[in-house]
């Protein structure tokens, strides 16, 4: 964990942002897998520890915004807990090591929140997304779980979004870890990358790497020759010489900040000409992308020029015709890119989304635009010095959408649909880099993982 005047000025700082009353921050409990006593991986809730730093069930953070105290529930091991677990840090020296002075057990939790009640204070909580804390807090302030979501505090959303969007230095060399744990990840998959291998045991190697040097991977590993599905979980395929195999996979660092790349490789070593000329249109929008990227734009902005890269590629091949404008006008380019180019990325791999995506990635000046392809557009507004990001641009020919579109001739004055019949087999590429914002431009987080056809090429084929 960070030092314990970090958690601290964190707490202050909100307490200043957020106006009156109490704020609750439940931790996360564990979450049975298929009988209560076999749970799943434990994963501590992210803005929990943000503002409370403790990586461990049974606690719950109250930041007093009127009286100015923070304070922390929870119970000291048992001796029961002790022969299970081992010895165990006293809530008491816990609290102190992010700084704060007052514990209570527990079950005082509900006798604070009553009396809160009685009084009429404000309670603010954010938005609770697992099933535990939703009964939690149903109980707590006598709301129904339907409705929590409702009543939760915008103003406790937005201060939150506000403090966490811009990463400090500590944490930027947090997600330079997870980014390191990443790169590892990457090349080991190109070198796994040969006819004959089987996709889960290169997705169970990249994930023993990402449990080996940290928390784990940051989201489920996406790995495949069907790059064209955008979110593949399956891996049961086996590598046939001639395909792509596309790698979406980041890791946790010890202190869960993750990273998020992704690389689309020729199996077998070697990309074919279809696939390099391709291949090259997706490079060339990564790198467009983050020559744009700096404060004071709009990651809206950057997303829509990045499209226009992909369909004046796309044109070049005779994939796509008429002006590229008003391809990207007409949303024409979602054909191939149906999707958004990035979102922030921090605590949580898509940062915050637990909190609205509205609010993480929009605001009143840049709002949501509701087009196929660019309403997936996670992250819109203004870019600031601090923010950490995604920047992925794909390329991808999905069969199911090319028939639809061309029996439904959508598009039909900007798409080429006669010669894309022979790219239906071709899966898809999406490359994705990590990077924090700063005021002149932007910084690649972690060395870069190769991309070049030609690194590529060589890593594949220098198995070290
Ligand atoms: N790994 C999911 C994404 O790139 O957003
Ligand atoms: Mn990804
Ligand atoms: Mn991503």
């Amino acid at each position: 964990m960070f030092r314990a005047e970090i958690y601290r000025n964190r707490r202050k700082r909100l307490k200043e942002l957020v106006t009156d009353g109490l704020i609750v921050l439940p931790g996360n409990v564990d979450v049975p897998m298929n009988y209560a006593d076999n749970t799943y991986h434990f994963r501590q809730d992210s803005s929990f520890l943000y503002y409370f730093g403790l990586d461990f069930q049974g606690l719950a953070g109250l930041i007093d915004v009127d009286g100015g105290n923070d304070l922390l529930f929870g119970d000291d091991a048992s001796i029961e807990d002790v022969i299970w677990m081992g010895p165990q840090v006293s809530l008491q020296e816990n609290a102190a090591r992010v700084g704060v002075d007052k514990t209570e057990s527990y079950s005082k939790l509900f006798d604070h929140i009553a009396s809160a009640i009685r009084q009429g204070r404000r309670i603010h909580f954010l938005p609770p997304y697992r099933a535990e804390n939703k009964l939690l807090l149903q109980e707590l302030l006598g709301i129904q779980c339907s409705k929590l979501k409702e009543y939760s505090s915008l103003e406790l959303v937005k201060a939150v979004i506000s403090m966490r969007s811009i990463k400090d230095s500590g944490e930027l060399n947090e997600i330079r870890t997870a980014c390191g744990i990443g790169y590892e990840m990457h090349v080991k998959a190109m070198q796994m990358a040969t006819p004959g291998a089987w996709e889960q045991t290169i997705a169970g190697t990249l994930e023993g790497i990402a449990r080996a040097k940290g928390s784990g991977p940051s989201y489920p590993i996406i790995l495949s020759q069907h790059g064209e599905i955008l979110h593949n979980h399956q891996h049961t395929g086996y590598l046939k010489e001639g395909k792509l195999m596309l790698v979406d996979a980041g890791a946790e660092s010890l202190m869960h900040y993750a990273s998020d790349f992704t690389r689309t490789t020729p199996v077998g070593g070697k990309f074919n000409q279809q696939q390099r000329e391709v291949y090259e249109i997706a490079l060339a929008a990564i790198n467009h992308a983050a020559s744009k990227i700096k404060a004071g734009t709009t990651y809206q902005s950057i997303h829509l020029s990045t499209a226009e890269v992909i369909a004046s590629g796309l044109k070049e091949l005779g994939l796509m015709k008429g002006d590229v404008k008003e391809a990207v006008k007409n949303g024409a380019h979602a054909l191939f890119f149906p999707h958004g180019l990035g979102h922030m990325m921090g605590l949580d791999v898509h940062d915050m989304e637990d909190l609205g995506q509205i609010y993480v990635g929009y605001d009143d000046e840049t709002r949501p635009i509701d087009q196929f392809g660019t309403a997936y557009l996670r992250l819109g507004k203004k870019l600031e010095a601090g923010y950490v990001l995604t920047n992925e641009p794909g390329i991808y020919f999905i069969p199911a959408l090319i028939d639809k579109w061309r029996s439904e001739k959508t598009n039909a004055d900007f798409i080429n649909f006669e010669k894309l019949e022979s790219y239906k087999t071709f899966g898809g590429i999406r490359l994705e880099d990590n990077l924090v914002v700063t005021e002149t431009g932007c910084e690649l987080l972690g060395n870069r993982v190769p991309i070049t056809p030609e690194e590529i090429e060589e890593t594949i084929n220098n198995k070290g």
